[in-house]
């Protein structure tokens, strides 16, 4: 049952925890943000974090840690081999998901690449509901092709739709029939669509999805990271899942699967990752990859106090009064923003608030990044980081061609139990007026273009001089204020 604050009438979020270590931000005044910005080449990812206010570039490895986590963290044991820690984590992972096997792996995309090296082979193929970048740069990297089979709604920016994330059945029937099913590496199936969003897939649909894929003998794998916020839609937004526990949502979840893997830098509020398999021939195929890539099996590149803390974050996240805090904050950044008449995209989802860039700059062709504009837009106005989630995102196909995204987004992520309402309430007031300042944000160009995951290191610069005429409206409307 979610607990309920009313505030003058309006219906607030309500933290079911409280703060106890606090760190101090620093909000610069907009000229030396605006330099900062410069010094980044104009991509949030090159900011120095002390440049930084509210930093909402990810929730990955920054959500904030619970008493009970930093208590066990002195517990760990520290063994090279057989270490206890690593039985507790094991325990842990198969009492919620029910599976005997655990490979430890340092964080997400180690994992995705001990799955592409045991299972991705040149000219297969990997059906999923939607991309995620790490994990189609594994697949690709091996010769695999992503088929992403997204939902029709999935791609609608605003939509009634409480489950965005589905995975289209009748594409991946067409796709097997089509193909056949031993040239299928896997189905890929990301709870809290990352991308488009971060839009949950329903239990209905994980159900069919297994079903269709036990039936044709094609192996099923789970990627987990976003899991909690997604356990928190199917309890609020499913009518089956209405009486079950966060526990038992889980079990069933996970039931639909032959391998789970996820970031623990996002599932379970730690740092680490891994990959939770059935079957012990699967687990052998992979096993040996651990050792070679990532660390000894009872570590695997964790480090053991992370590993206790993985354990304990992974407790909280099957208590419902634990993760809402996310997705209840999200909900009431979108709700503001949609009142100003904001584009979002809608329903909200987990992981952060997503600003619509492409109606929110209609005069930016994507060519000229316009998530990556209001990103950067955004830093200056605001000292808010956000993360582009478009084009630039995208990596060039192998003519060189750059592909256009279906969706020009920028992400403003809430990492779990960070943030107070009060500094979600002060973003969104300078997204306001940024939006009222829209016509005068222009796009960006590359000046150095990496050839992989270019949106990290990327450097760019605007097209024009409008982030200056942006700090000019700034002081002329706001005047000292930082
Ligand atoms: N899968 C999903 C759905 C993710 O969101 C991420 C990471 C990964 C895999 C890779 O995990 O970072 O531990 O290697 N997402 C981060 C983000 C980077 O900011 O959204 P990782």
């Amino acid at each position: 049952m979610s607990k309920v604050n009313f505030f003058s009438g309006q219906q607030l979020p309500l933290e079911m925890h409280k703060v106890r270590i606090i760190q101090k931000l620093n909000l610069l005044p907009i000229e030396q943000r605006r330099q900062a910005i410069e010094g980044a080449g104009y991509n949030t990812f090159l900011l120095q974090n002390s440049d930084v206010f509210l930093d909402m570039l990810t929730d990955s490895g920054v959500n904030a840690m619970s008493d009970r986590q930093q208590a066990a963290m002195l517990i760990a044991d520290d063994a090279y081999a057989g270490s206890a820690t690593f039985t507790r984590l094991h325990d842990k992972l198969a009492e919620i998901f029910g599976m005997q096997y655990f490979l430890p792996a340092h964080q997400g995309r180690a994992a995705e690449h001990i799955l592409g090296q045991a299972l991705v082979r040149p000219g297969t193929l990997v059906p999923m509901n939607y991309h995620f970048t790490t994990s189609k740069a594994h697949i690709t990297a091996r010769g695999g092709d992503v088929l992403e089979l997204i939902g029709e709604a999935g791609l609608q920016v605003t939509s009634d739709e409480p489950f965005k994330g589905d995975l289209d059945m009748a594409a991946l029937r067409r796709v097997v029939e089509q193909h056949g099913a031993e040239k299928i590496a896997y189905v890929r199936v990301e709870a809290g669509t990352n991308l488009i969003g971060g839009q949950p897939v329903s239990l209905e649909n994980f159900r069919e999805i297994s079903e269709y894929c036990r039936a044709q003998g094609v192996l099923s794998v789970l990627d987990a990271s976003l899991l909690a916020d997604n356990l928190y839609f199917n309890k609020t937004r499913e009518p089956q899942c209405r009486d079950l526990s966060i526990p038992e949502i889980t079990r069933a979840i996970a039931d639909c699967f032959d391998i789970i893997y996820f970031s623990a830098r996002k599932l379970g509020f730690g740092r680490g990752g891994g990959i939770c398999v059935r079957d012990e021939t699967l687990y052998k195929l992979m096993r040996g990859l651990v050792p070679m890539y990532e660390g000894f099996l009872t570590y695997g590149g964790m480090s053991v106090r992370e590993m206790e803390a993985i354990t304990v974050g992974l407790d909280e996240t099957m208590d419902e009064d634990m993760i809402n805090q996310g997705p209840q904050f999200i909900a009431h950044m979108i709700n503001e923003l949609q009142a100003r008449g904001i584009p979002v995209i809608t329903p909200a989802g987990g992981l952060g608030a997503h600003l619509d860039a492409m109606r929110f700059l209609p005069h930016v062709p994507q060519a000229q990044y316009p998530a990556g504009a209001l990103a950067a837009a955004l830093y200056v106005a605001s000292g808010v980081r956000g993360m582009e989630r478009g084009t630039l995102s995208e990596q060039r196909d192998a003519d060189g061609v750059e592909p256009l995204a279906n969706m020009e987004l920028v992400r403003l992520a809430l990492p779990r139990r960070v943030f107070t309402l009060s500094q979600v309430n002060y973003a969104i007031d300078r997204i306001d007026w940024l939006y009222h300042q829209r016509d005068l944000i222009g796009g960006l160009r590359f000046v150095e273009e990496p050839e992989i995951l270019r949106f990290f290191y990327g450097r760019l610069a605007p097209v024009g001089d409008w982030v200056d005429e942006l700090v000019a409206a700034f002081r002329a409307d706001l005047g000292s204020s930082l």
